[in-house]
């Protein structure tokens, strides 16, 4: 019977899919990597979310492994190439956790239109500043979509709910797709002069990284909002708090970060900055979702070698 290690906090959905399908599981969270690669020579199979980083010393340390699979969409923390290398098929699962990241971002968007964060805190603290807290519609601004692939065309359709008009940047995006969604293709500098908000929903490449750079901060339309709910490393952290100091960017709202767990950052205080702690996929309904995909793929490809999303 093949065997799979969950070393993640995981919906208990997902071992007891493994059971069902006639799949060994342990659940064994928390472990340091010198502990996992004590353990994982045993396993068959390891589930992770994002705190596992399936380096190449685990890899190594894994001989009996044959998949690796990843309850959510950023494959980021595992080394893919030593992997391939070593035969181990990683899968992810694209679609469980879409709606919720999307929601996230739109979630954002009105947060920083409005100041909810700033007048939360400002009225809890028993001041009501009513005349401080002038915000901006949303209806007939236009979102500027970076990437529009799952999340993005989610993103897309909510907001068109919401009466904006939707430009996108995404060198995959076709024609007839841009049409289907609803959003204008654009190239980024297009994007980038036209947007009263921006939204990222793009992996970090060696072509994205830093695709909101200070020289193209510079490019944007005086009083953008900016939202990232995708991966940091896409925005230039220094220079986006030198355009929020400036007044040039209105605000920003990360849910993610170059270096994570973000315990400080230059960012954190700033006015019109807002954060969360990568919640993009935290939901109930996202995390059962994933749990129940990332089980019933391994297991398919366990028992009886069937391949999806690798
Ligand atoms: C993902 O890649 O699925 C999301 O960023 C969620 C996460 O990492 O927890």
């Amino acid at each position: 019977m093949p065997k799979v290690l969950i070393s993640d906090k995981m919906d208990p959905k997902a071992a007891q899919i493994f059971r069902e399908r006639g799949v060994e599981v342990d659940e064994i969270t928390g472990k340091t990597p010198e502990e996992l690669m004590a353990i994982i020579g045993d396993y068959d199979g390891l589930a992770i979310r994002s705190s596992t980083k399936v380096t190449k010393a685990i890899l190594d340390a894994a001989k009996n492994l044959k998949v690796v699979g990843r309850a959510g969409i950023g494959v980021d923390n595992v080394d893919i190439p030593a992997a391939s290398a070593a035969g181990v098929v990683v899968m992810n699962t694209p679609f469980g956790n879409s709606i919720t990241t999307a929601e996230h971002a739109i979630a954002l968007m009105f947060a920083l239109a409005r100041q909810l964060p700033e007048a939360d805190a400002s009225t809890q603290a028993g001041k009501w500043e009513k005349n401080r807290f002038m915000g901006v519609e949303l209806t007939a601004k236009t979102l500027g979509l970076i990437g529009a692939g799952n999340i993005g065309s989610i993103v897309a359709d909510r907001a068109q709910g919401l009466k904006m008009k939707v430009i996108a940047f995404d060198p995959f995006l076709s024609p007839e797709r841009a049409i289907e969604i609803g959003v204008e293709k654009v190239e980024l500098d297009q994007l980038l002069a036209r947007a009263d908000f921006i939204t990222l929903h793009t992996p970090l490449t060696d072509q994205t990284r830093n695709i909101l750079s200070a020289e193209n901060l510079a490019k944007t339309k005086k009083g953008v909002r900016i939202i990232n709910c995708a991966r940091g490393g896409l925005i230039d952290e220094a220079a986006l708090k030198a355009a929020l100091d400036s007044g040039h960017v209105a605000g920003a709202a990360l849910d993610v970060f170059v270096q994570e767990p973000a315990k400080e950052s230059p960012l954190f205080g700033t006015p019109n900055f807002i954060s969360t702690p990568h919640l993009g996929a935290s939901t109930s309904e996202a995390q059962v979702n994933v749990a129940i995909q990332v089980a019933e793929q391994m297991a398919d490809f366990l028992v009886s070698g069937g391949v999806t999303n690798a």
